[in-house]
């Protein structure tokens, strides 16, 4: 018998609020080098899918660099938002937005893409076989040259920015240990606050193993910020880059991991033995 699908309509509600809206100048440093690590990565890939696309901020960048863009959203406020942003700039034919859970959007789905970017609903997924599920799924539509890009939230970076933006958290101990010993609270109320999984670096491995897919790369999308975004935010734009550019060269080293928020795994199908 399958196992009934864990509800998301919280993470939903989450979403429809427009908590995330603002997101993008408050945490400067993770968008300067999730932008710049797109161009990098996506630059000669025609046909990408997007899971979580959200307001469409990097899905009109995306396709207004000429990528065809498929775009999947849980959040029917944040694709009206982002099907507005694209008509103001004529993009609406380089866009297909699809507004739906990432778990249904696979139902007898077969094309196939040059590149896939989730950044969102693999860490929104609290249940394992769920995270494997959707690994799997999204290799299935990969073409074979295609390129993987995987975003996580990370179990330590998240203790710093815990520290720095709401230091009460400590007192919820039972939250603290869960979440530091299994990634997630289960007991985390569904009442629309942002629930998901922090990963260790071991679930990253894991979860691509078990999808078949080798790691080519690791990024920190914010290495060294912790909670403390005003430090970047706060810079003129001369500095931004020139930290920016230094920022995204330690990216990949191993040490720079645990110091931010989330990781951008790039991977591609492994070759069979
Ligand atoms: C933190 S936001 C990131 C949005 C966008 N990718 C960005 O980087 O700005 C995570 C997004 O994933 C979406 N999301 C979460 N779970 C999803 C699911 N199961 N199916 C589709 N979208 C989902 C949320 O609605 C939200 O817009």
């Amino acid at each position: 018998m399958n196992k009934k699908k864990d509800d998301i309509s919280d993470i939903k509600s989450y979403y429809d609020e427009l908590s995330d809206i603002g997101r993008f100048n408050r945490q400067q440093l993770e968008h300067v080098i999730t932008t710049k690590l797109l161009s990098i990565y996506l630059n000669d890939r025609k046909d990408i899918l997007e899971l979580g696309s959200g307001s469409g901020v990097y899905t009109t960048s995306l396709a207004r660099a000429g990528h065809k863009m498929t775009a999947v959203e849980l959040s029917s406020s944040l694709t009206k938002i982002a099907k507005e942003e694209a008509q103001k700039e004529n993009l609406q034919d380089k866009i297909d937005f699809k507004c739906l859970d990432v778990r249904d959007f696979f139902k007898s789905h077969d094309k196939t893409y040059d590149a896939i970017l989730d950044m969102g609903p693999l860490y929104h997924l609290t249940e394992k076989e769920d995270r494997i599920g959707l690994m799997l799924k999204k290799k299935k539509v990969l073409k074979e040259d295609g390129l993987m890009i995987s975003c996580f939230l990370t179990r330590i970076g998240l203790v710093s920015y815990m520290m720095n933006k709401s230091p009460s958290w400590i007192d919820n101990i039972e939250d603290v240990i869960s979440i530091l010993e299994k990634g997630v609270n289960k007991e985390h109320p569904r009442n629309g606050s942002f629930r998901g999984h922090f990963s260790h670096l071991d679930d990253i491995f894991e979860l691509h193993e078990k999808a078949g897919l080798e790691i080519l790369n690791i990024h920190s999308q914010d290495p060294g910020i912790g909670g403390r975004d005003e430090i970047f935010n706060e810079m003129n734009n001369e500095q931004k880059d020139k930290w920016s550019n230094l920022l995204i060269q330690i990216s990949t080293d191993s040490m720079a991991w645990g110091s931010g928020r989330s990781l951008m795994v790039i991977s591609k199908k492994a070759k069979a033995p």
